[in-house]
């Protein structure tokens, strides 16, 4: 049998928004991240010689068309990076993860595929984030735990996350607020390229991400969440503002209720909010303001999560 490899999901609280190469998912910012302990895939990859082509379940269903290719990509760069690795291979997925729905399904899928499918090659970890970058961006953030800087850099080699090295901040809360768990309209990389082929916005997004980046890396390690929750929340706001500039959003009206909502408690509490590519909201606070933050969304559906730990070999 074939070992099972966990990677959690992650929010970034400072966006990777827009891609400088395709192809290699080379990012023009460097991005910052919390992997989350309450959000998971679980990935087996079983090479059979016999086999003519990758094939995929993911949660006990055989997958076609989009998802199925961009798995079949993924693993032919496998292939063709070590080639050692020779045969297709049956891979199987759990998602403890709604998918698509902006909750960075895609991190947690494309970092524990990375691990699962080269087990036997025992890759450094950042090894391990430049190939979980070939199938999902943030997935290379989810090789780690608690919280990451994903390295722009220029090209395959010098484009990889990092730790950051910092005192842990386990209080620290990412809640999850489901608005909508349907697929989102747009997908994050149809979205991003536009923005970086049409906004007017996408220049002054770039300048000013690696301006928060490193703010926000220092209020980490100072755990300052009155300095980074406003931060968080202006930075998310910018991504989507550049988005918005080529007609394109994610809000919708119980996304901007919420949004309003937190910026009423945050009169009396610090809690700030993030969103990524779809409708949900994620707010940030710290344990001991949970309570009054589920009071204020008591009626939605939500996820609580504190920082996650890297990845896992079950
Ligand atoms: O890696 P992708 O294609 O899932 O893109 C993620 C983009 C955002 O979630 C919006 C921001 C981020 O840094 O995670």
């Amino acid at each position: 049998m074939s070992k099972t490899v966990r990677a959690n999901s992650n929010i970034a609280p400072i966006k990777y928004w827009g891609k400088k190469n395709e192809e290699k998912r080379i990012p023009f910012t460097s991005s910052v991240s919390m992997t989350l302990d309450a959000f998971y895939s679980d990935t087996s990859v079983e090479y059979k010689s016999d086999l003519k082509e990758d094939v995929f379940y993911l949660d006990g269903q055989k997958i076609e068309g989009a998802a199925l290719q961009r798995v079949q990509k993924f693993m032919d760069f496998v292939r063709s990076e070590y080639p050692e690795i020779k045969d297709h291979a049956i891979i199987r997925s759990e998602n403890h993860v709604p998918t698509a729905a902006g909750l960075a399904s895609s991190a947690s899928a494309f970092a524990a595929l990375a691990k699962a499918s080269t087990l036997s090659l025992d890759l450094s970890n950042e090894e391990l984030s430049r190939l979980a970058r070939m199938g999902s961006g943030s997935a290379s953030r989810s090789i780690y735990g608690d919280f990451v800087k994903w390295e722009r850099g220029v090209d395959h080699e010098s484009s990889y996350a990092l730790p950051i090295d910092m005192e842990p901040w386990d209080d620290l809360r990412m809640i999850a607020v489901l608005v909508n768990e349907e697929k989102k309209a747009y997908s994050s990389s149809e979205a991003m390229k536009l923005t970086v082929d049409e906004s007017v916005y996408y220049p002054a997004w770039v300048e000013q991400n690696e301006k928060d980046v490193d703010l926000a890396i220092q209020y980490l390690k100072e755990h300052r969440l009155d300095l980074l929750g406003p931060l968080v929340q202006a930075n998310a706001l910018r991504m989507h503002a550049s988005l918005m500039a080529v007609n394109r959003w994610y809000f919708e009206p119980m996304t901007v209720e919420v949004m309003n909502r937190v910026r009423r408690l945050q009169e009396e509490i610090p809690v700030y909010f993030t969103m990524d590519a779809g409708p949900n909201v994620k707010l940030i606070t710290e344990e001991k303001h949970l309570a009054s933050v589920l009071e204020l969304i008591a009626d939605f559906d939500y996820v609580v999560a504190g920082p996650g730990k890297g990845l896992e070999v079950l």
